[in-house]
């Protein structure tokens, strides 16, 4: 880790943290969440120690896919401000240390975007190119559906003009014909307005959707997403040289290699590891840290320019789908049983803490790994308060819930009258009375500073967004044993127990310096010695969680 790096690559050991205007905190009292409530909430996010603010869709919108069906991408959807508002949110977060990103979703636009409803009043309207149109039926299975409660082909028939349109998400959500120069020109536009009004990157949605070859039938196609994927990179390169890309992007492994470009890094700075996550999940339902540290050895090893991100849940459902069928039902027996906890087949449309019946020591543990893994934790707003969802909100929407601010009337979210709130916030066990974040400012022993206790510490270790990961042989299956390196000779030593009993971990450090002492860092910073040949037995607790920094014979204390 060079230090002028760390400086430029700044997403390598940030703290990002994503959050929904409408839903975070309403300043003038309408029910709906704006950003003058998010910029009246920053000094909070400072103090959790959150770098990067990643901002959900705020654009105009015609309000069928809570935003992400864009209808203008230069505006602010007027319910939640105004581009003013905009630019001083994004001011005083710099003033405070905090960077924005914002959701770019240029996959696809509404169906009542302008260029749509021009494109689809005949076949040679000037915006007809701006998206994808096949003069017969092409073949879509139901598995090529992201939603498939609401759709079954990828294709729509637009009764008009007598072609079929493409959209890989609703139908009303048409996919932009990104091979067209002029939506390449409107992308760059896009991308430039938003980095010139402050924004340090975006969060890219549906990255392996945007950068596809979809073939219509009878058309041959020779352009090359990923080349475009490095014009994009250059162009956002040469307007902000640290800005990031942040990608979604659900696939393989092997596959996430060709979206972070080659080794001169032309491609997305970071993606989400989905396939981490989802064997997070699988040991957490078995209480076996196997499966994680199967796919902790399959992960790619970066190249210094890219990044994990790395998650325990986001706004979406729970995605289970790259586990195999009796994997997932292992995770829907576990985590969500009831039918209506579940959605597509595939996820779950829960938070985590009701998910682990609101065991403070499982969560715990969950957000413990996140944060030790080589990589970049993101956080989605509430977790740090334990927050659940409410289940009465329908599909997806559920863990989209107001933020849970006090005890008080609609959680301290908003003074509106409760019928005018944007959406409700839930009732009982896990309701603003007994979860919010004022009460638990006020008890040094809650979760919120368990957070902020793990959010510093892991900013106090900037390697750790720098290592690689080894994961360190031990006898029991429950625990997972790995090893952070960083090529300075900074180390750090991780367990995380997936079980109910404790149990005594004995490890063989035969490739530290004799004399080393690991230091806990997350418990008093005590220190612990080695024997002679390296060897030392750990206790952890039930679902316990230990990170322990190597500190050589010479090496100055941790202050
Ligand atoms: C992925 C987003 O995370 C999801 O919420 C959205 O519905 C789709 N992309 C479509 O934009």
């Amino acid at each position: 880790m060079r230090s002028a790096d760390s400086g430029d690559l700044w997403w390598k050991n940030a703290v990002f943290y994503c959050a929904d205007i409408e839903t975070f905190y309403d300043w003038n009292g309408d029910g709906t969440g704006d950003i003058r409530g998010m910029t009246d909430r920053l000094e909070y996010l400072n103090d959790l120690g959150v770098t990067c603010l990643w901002l959900m869709p705020f654009y105009p919108t015609a309000r069928k896919d809570d935003g992400y069906d864009i209808t203008d991408f230069y505006g602010v959807d007027p319910r939640l401000g105004t581009l003013g508002d905009f630019v001083e949110l994004v001011r005083t977060a710099k003033s405070k240390g905090i960077r924005v990103i914002v959701d770019f979703v240029m996959n696809h636009t509404s169906d009542a975007h302008p260029w749509f409803k021009s494109a689809r009043r005949s076949k040679d309207d000037p915006y007809r190119d701006h998206y994808v149109w096949s003069a017969t039926e092409p073949k879509s299975s139901p598995k090529d559906v992201v939603f498939p409660d609401q759709e079954d082909s990828n294709w729509e028939l637009d009764r008009k003009t007598g072609e079929w349109y493409l959209h890989h998400f609703y139908k009303h959500q048409p996919d932009l014909n990104i091979e067209n120069p002029k939506v390449q020109e409107e992308i760059s536009r896009t991308l430039g307005f938003w980095l010139e009004l402050g924004v340090s990157g975006f969060r890219v949605d549906a990255v392996p959707f945007l950068f596809a070859k979809d073939a219509v039938p009878g058309q041959i196609d020779v352009f090359d997403p990923f080349q475009y994927l490095g014009d994009i990179r250059n162009f956002i390169t040469r307007r902000l040289g640290d800005a990031v890309l942040l990608g979604e992007v659900n696939v393989p492994y092997k596959e996430q290699k060709k979206f972070f470009g080659g080794a001169d890094g032309d491609g997305l700075n970071m993606q989400f590891d989905f396939i981490g996550m989802q064997q997070i999940y699988l040991s957490m339902a078995r209480g076996d840290a196997r499966p994680i540290a199967k796919a902790l050895r399959q992960r790619p090893t970066l190249d210094p320019t890219s990044q994990w991100a790395n998650f325990i849940r986001n706004h979406d459902e729970l995605t289970l789908d790259k586990l195999s069928d009796t994997e997932r039902q292992e995770v829907f027996d576990a985590f969500g049983p009831d039918p209506d906890m579940q959605l597509y087949g595939r996820g779950l449309r829960r938070r985590l803490p009701p998910m682990l019946g609101g065991d403070e020591r499982r969560m715990k543990m969950a957000y413990s790994l996140a944060f030790s893994l080589p990589g970049t934790p993101v956080l989605f707003y509430g977790e740090e308060i334990g927050m659940a969802e409410n289940p009465e909100i329908p599909g997806r929407l559920a863990v989209r819930s107001p933020m849970q601010w006090t005890g008080g009337t609609n959680g301290g979210f908003s003074s509106a009258v409760k019928r005018r709130l944007t959406r409700p916030l839930p009732d009982g066990l896990y309701g603003p009375e007994r979860v919010n974040a004022a009460d638990q400012r006020r008890d040094h022993g809650s979760f919120w500073w368990f957070m902020r206790n793990l959010i510093y510490t892991y900013r106090e270790q900037p390697e750790i967004g720098w290592s690689t990961v080894e994961i360190l042989k031990q006898p029991n299956r429950a625990v997972l044993a790995h090893v952070c390196r960083e090529e300075s000779g900074w180390s750090m030593i991780a367990l995380h127990n997936f079980g109910a009993e404790g149990c005594i971990v004995a490890l063989e450090l035969d490739a530290v310096a004799p004399g080393s002492v690991l230091v806990d860092l997350l418990d008093g910073r005590t220190e612990i010695e080695l024997d002679k040949s390296g060897r030392v037995e750990l206790d952890l607790g039930p679902y316990g969680y230990r990170w322990l920094r190597v500190l050589g014979p010479e090496e100055e204390p941790i202050i």
